[in-house]
């Protein structure tokens, strides 16, 4: 069953919804379920000032995209690229096995977004 962090994370999502603005986007597409993830994060001075999400995927799905915006908020783009997917799991009490495949997208969607604005910012 589902931990009560991820169910809070689930019934209250932190930081969903689109950035018009954004500095860098990760697009990212779970093979095994067919579910969508967007990641937007705005930099500054190397951090990640803000960053938000949406999602077209399970409970789990919008649980680890939820705990990995609060996570990585703040961080420079180096230490945001370390957080692992398993990192994710641990920071909401663990998920059950069969979701595991759920916070790739999380993790993925964030290391694209911090790809594509290094890109946009010709590095
Ligand atoms: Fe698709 Fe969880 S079942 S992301």
């Amino acid at each position: 069953m589902y931990s009560a962090k991820v169910l809070d994370h689930f019934r209250n999502p932190r930081n969903m919804g689109e950035m018009k603005d954004a500095d860098g986007i990760g697009k990212v597409g779970n093979p095994e379920c067919g579910d969508i993830m967007y990641i937007y994060i705005k930099v500054k001075d190397d951090r990640l000032e803000d960053i938000r999400f949406q999602t077209l995927g399970c409970g789990a799905a919008i649980a680890t995209s939820s705990m990995i915006t609060e996570m990585a908020r703040g961080k420079t783009l180096d230490e945001a690229l370390k957080i692992t997917k398993k990192d994710v799991a641990d920071a909401l009490d663990g998920l059950p096995p069969i979701k595991m495949h759920c916070s790739n997208l999380a993790a993925d969607g964030l290391r694209k977004a911090i790809e594509d604005y290094r890109k946009k910012q010709g590095k």
